[in-house]
């Protein structure tokens, strides 16, 4: 399938789906990648992987950008060389971008009830309005919990940054699709709103700073 979505979250501001379901050889067509990047997929030892990289470069391309338009910093975080923001993310059949004039984190993952098992390592104040006793509700959100984290860490991308001391989700509910994340870390006091959804056994969520920080 081409592209799965394109819709503007914010003004200026579009997100892109993909849903993988071509060949890498198909996936390829028309898709200029610059040496870095070419030397990067070709140690890519998982199919899977290279497909992700180029169906985000397909994404990138559906708003007029290419590859080399596209460079990281240290830390990973991408960026677009007219100061554009971008992020990025991907797992398994789908691959995600958003692009446009805030900073940005977006997170898609598979949903999948290992979640439970390390919920203790990602959540603390969370735990105050989840309730295991329902727990498929409790998996969902788990999954909403973790995406939002990792959204909120691509967009600031501070390394000390912990998703269990410093990102605090407030309680949600999964019909709303949206809520919002406290940030206190080093010089950011700050509340993110972040819309999320589920999209065939997938979560994806994401965050757009308007405050200034990251
Ligand atoms: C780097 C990290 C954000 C990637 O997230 P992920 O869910 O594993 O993978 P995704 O597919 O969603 O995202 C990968 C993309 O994130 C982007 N990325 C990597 N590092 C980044 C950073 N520091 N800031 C913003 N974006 C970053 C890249 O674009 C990458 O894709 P690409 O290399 O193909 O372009 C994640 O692995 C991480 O380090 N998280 C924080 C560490 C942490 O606290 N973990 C959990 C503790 S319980």
């Amino acid at each position: 399938m081409p592209l799965y979505r394109s819709v503007t979250i914010a003004p200026g501001t579009q997100l892109l789906i993909w849903k993988i379901t071509e060949t890498l050889e198909e996936l390829a067509e028309g898709v200029l990648l610059n040496d870095r990047c070419t030397v990067k997929m070709d140690k890519m030892k998982s199919e899977q992987h290279r497909k992700a990289l180029l169906s985000v470069r397909r994404l990138i391309q559906e708003m007029g950008y290419t590859d080399f338009d596209l460079y990281y910093g240290p830390d990973g975080k991408p960026h677009l060389k007219d100061g554009t923001h971008i992020s990025i993310t991907h797992s398994y059949a789908f691959s995600a971008v958003i692009i446009g004039s805030s900073n940005t984190g977006i997170d898609i993952e598979l949903q999948r009830e290992k979640v439970i098992t390390i919920a203790d390592k990602f959540i603390e104040p969370e735990f105050s309005f989840l309730d295991p006793l329902h727990l498929e509700e409790y998996m969902r959100k788990l999954i909403v919990i973790w995406c939002v984290k990792e959204a909120v860490y691509k967009m600031i991308s501070r390394k000390q940054l912990s998703f269990k001391q410093h990102i605090n989700v407030h309680a949600f509910d999964m019909k709303d699709g949206t809520g919002k994340a406290g940030v206190h870390f080093a010089e950011i006091d700050d509340v993110y709103s972040f819309c999320f959804e589920e999209i065939e056994g997938f979560t994806l969520a994401y965050c757009l700073d308007n405050n200034g920080n990251g």
